[in-house]
């Protein structure tokens, strides 16, 4: 797949070595009694296809987003002046999909609380899109909880459009999901919405 650059953040395949950390930023997003995702697993399902959000640091910079969680205010100063000797490669976040006959299903995105509104998830859904035309998928669907306004917003300038509802479908809590799927891919007026948003990213917008 392309990985795609966007200032300092690069989206690539999420590996096994970052295993640990995309727990961190599981457990940090979506909160510790949210059942965990089966990495390790995952990784072996070659209808899966995982996706890393990471902040690469020059040698010598100081990183502009990343920040260890569970970490003070002045910590988190202190760790922002700090120039990195050799450069680093922090996960800020990631995205998990299936591929199924003829459509992306996205199962997982979650950022770091401390490197959320930055376009992070942004990143990572325009990612999907590739990783679905590379495939070619007709669709990309997704489940959504009903409360989780922000990310169905997100969803919808990524044209996902509300297309069901489950109920009692999340475990830990009976929370209903909002089924969303985009149009065909092909079709041009989501091909033309998508390479403008895909512009507007570029800028920063
Ligand atoms: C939902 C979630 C994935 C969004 O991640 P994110 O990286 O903050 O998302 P983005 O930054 O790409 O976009 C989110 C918002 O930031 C805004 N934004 C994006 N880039 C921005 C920038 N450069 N400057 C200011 N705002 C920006 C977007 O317009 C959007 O605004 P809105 O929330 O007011 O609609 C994240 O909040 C999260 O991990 N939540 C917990 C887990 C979760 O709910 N996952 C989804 C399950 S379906």
């Amino acid at each position: 797949m392309a990985t795609m650059t966007r200032t300092q953040l690069t989206v690539r395949p999420l590996l096994q070595a970052d295993i640990r950390r995309a727990r961190q930023v599981q457990r940090a997003a979506y909160g510790a009694d949210t059942p965990g995702t089966p990495f390790e697993r995952e990784l072996r399902n070659g209808l899966a296809q995982y996706l890393a959000a990471v902040e690469v640091t020059p040698a010598g910079a100081p990183p502009a987003l990343a920040v260890p969680p569970r970490q003070g205010s002045v910590m988190r100063l202190l760790h922002r002046l700090v120039a990195t000797p050799d450069g680093t490669d922090v996960l800020l976040g990631y995205a998990g999909a299936w591929f199924t006959h003829d459509q992306l299903h996205i199962v997982t995105v979650a950022v770091d609380p401390h490197a959320q509104h930055h376009g992070v998830a942004s990143a990572l859904l325009l990612a999907c899109y590739d990783l679905a035309l590379e495939a070619g998928s007709r669709t990309i669907a997704l489940e959504v909880r009903l409360s989780n306004e922000r990310a169905q917003r997100l969803y919808t300038r990524f044209g996902f459009e509300r297309t069901g509802r489950l109920r009692a479908y999340y475990s830990n809590n009976g929370e209903d999901a909002i089924v969303m799927v985009t149009p065909d891919l092909a079709a041009p007026a989501h091909r033309d919405h998508m390479a403008a948003l895909r512009s507007e990213l570029a800028a920063g917008g």
